[in-house]
Order: structure tokens, then sequence, then C-alpha cells
């Protein structure tokens, strides 16, 4: 059987309503993406990416009036700045939107696997992931570079923290990696629901938490903090960065563009000693405690 994706280009505002409509209207599935020209990273948060206009577009089965949801859409949200259909002929469509997704190696014998597939090498250490809808899946340069890192440094019996866990992937990594014990740290609730869950699925629940901060355990000194946020809400938690770190221990600062190095380093400096890793246009600082 076929189907008909129907595609339309909205301001993010509204994305949720629409994908609300699309459901309602009868569609099988509804998928968002990046409609707009900027990278997805400015999110601060898991799930809700702050794009400023989003493809919105909903499975239907080939009987669907078409033309009737478009109408019904249109006088629904006012004017779409791009909308299109197109048909998926005879195909499995959970088969087609998932074709784009494979196993990547992130590391050293690391590898980033999706959670219906079967890994190609057993005997490496696998990450099974649901891809979502943002990020959190390892494929961001910002998050790859620190699994990359977390491969050639396996962080055995060390204590971790993955600061803005999100999907919790970092801290997971960490913990496959023979890591101790792992707090996952995140503002959204939905991160710390999902990194918990993702913890489960990897079978290392019982050795990661998730948190706000205010909750973490007082005195927690980590061996190894991981921070992939933003180079402001770096330089913003630059001191309860600093205070999760024991004497000797390694932060990883990521999610650093190039022209925001100087600052950050500047920052954290005294602190720690610094190396510099790059990725397309992202940097990792990866600093030890003086
Ligand atoms: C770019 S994502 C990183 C997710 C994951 N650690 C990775 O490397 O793919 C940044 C995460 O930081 C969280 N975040 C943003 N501001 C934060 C803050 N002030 N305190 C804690 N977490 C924060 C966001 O909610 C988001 O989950």
């Amino acid at each position: 059987m076929s189907h008909r994706q129907i595609r339309f280009r909205v301001p993010r505002g509204d994305s949720e309503a629409l994908s609300d409509a699309l459901t309602e209207l009868g569609a099988l599935a509804v998928m968002l993406q990046n409609g707009s020209a900027e990278g997805f990273y400015e999110a601060a948060y898991p799930h809700e990416p702050d794009w400023s206009e989003i493809d919105v577009t909903g499975m239907f089965d080939e009987s669907t009036d078409v033309a009737g949801v478009v109408d019904t859409i249109r006088s629904m949200f006012g004017s779409f700045t791009d909308q299109g259909v197109t048909t998926l002929e005879d195909r499995d469509w959970v088969r087609v939107w998932l074709a784009g997704f494979e196993p990547v190696q992130a590391g050293k014998d690391l590898w980033i696997v999706p959670s219906w597939l079967t890994p190609p090498f057993k005997e490496a250490v696998n990450l099974i992931v649901d891809p979502g809808l943002a990020f959190g899946t390892g494929t961001h340069p910002t998050t790859a570079m620190c699994l990359a890192w977390l491969g050639e440094n396996r962080p055995a019996g060390l204590d971790v923290v993955d600061f803005g866990c999100g999907s919790g992937i970092l801290a997971i990594a960490a913990l496959k990696l023979g890591a101790a014990r792992a707090w996952g740290i995140d503002v959204d609730p939905r991160a710390l629901v999902a990194s918990r869950e993702n913890a489960e699925r990897n079978s290392v629940a019982d050795r990661y938490s998730a948190c706000t901060l205010g909750k973490m355990p007082e005195n927690i000194c980590a061996q190894l903090v991981m921070a992939n946020i933003l180079a402001r809400v770096l330089i913003d938690l630059k001191d309860d960065l600093v205070s999760l770190v024991c004497k000797d221990g390694v932060i990883l600062l990521s999610g650093i563009l190039r022209e925001q190095v100087k600052e950050v380093r500047e920052m954290f400096e005294p602190t720690f000693e610094f190396r510099e890793v790059q990725r397309e246009e992202w940097f990792l600082l990866t600093g030890i405690k003086r």
C-alpha cells in the first residue's frame, strides 16, 4: 500500500499544535525537522529545538483526502511558508523513515546502534539509542567529540557527571566504558526521564542517577565532568562545574564555537589546563584540574 506525506513549514510556535492537528486528521505518524537555515544546536531543551521554522510532515494512508487536509490546516494556521505532498509507493513507510539511521562508530570500540538494528560488532561497546527528534543520538559534532574522547580515555572505575545530560548518551557511554557511577544533571525534567530510560535500555541504570543540580547529593566530587551545553551556559555555570570536579580530575567543555573559545578558556583557565579538539565549527576543551 502506498502512503501520502503532507509537509507544512510553519513558525516554531505552531509546530506542536500542527502536529496534534495532523494526528487528529488521521496521520499515522508525524515527523518534525529543521525547516530553517540555521542549525539546531541553539536548543536548550531536548525535543524543543530552537529552529525558527519547522517542517511538520504527516504520513497518511493513500485513501486520505489530501486537499481536504491541506484546506483544514490552512484554515487553522493561516498561511504556511512552504508546503508539499509526496507519495511513498508500495513501501513500508516505517522502513523508509528509519532507513537514514544506521550504526555509527562513535569512538574506539564504541558504537551507537539504533535499537531496532543488530550491532555490527557484538564485542564492541554498543550504545543502544532510539533516535529522537533533535539531538542526544550522538551524531552532533559536540557530542561526537566527547564520545570519541571517551573511547580513547576509558573512564574505568571513575565517578562521572554528565552536566546537561539530555538523552544521557555521555553518561551511558561512560558507564558502558567502565565508569563506576554516573550522575546526569539537567534543567529539563524530560531529559531526566529520557536518560533514565536510556540507562535502563543499556543495562546501566543501577549505576546511573538523574536529577536537577539542586538535587545533587552534597560533596559529590567526580573524576570526570562532561558538559556539552552552550558557551554562554558553560560560563554561567562555571562555579558549579568547577566545584563538581575533583583535584586532578578532568572536565570536558563542549558546545563552543571558535569565536567563543577564548572567553571560555579565560573563565576556566585559572583552575584547568586545557587542550582543544575541533570538529567542523565546534570546539571541545578538555581540561585537568590543577
Ligand atoms: C546540547 S544538549 C547535550 C545533550 C547530551 N549531553 C549530548 O551530549 O548529546 C544540552 C543539554 O543541556 C541542558 N541544559 C541547558 N541549560 C542547562 C542548565 N543551566 N543546567 C543543566 N542543564 C542544562 C539542556 O536541557 C540539554 O539537555
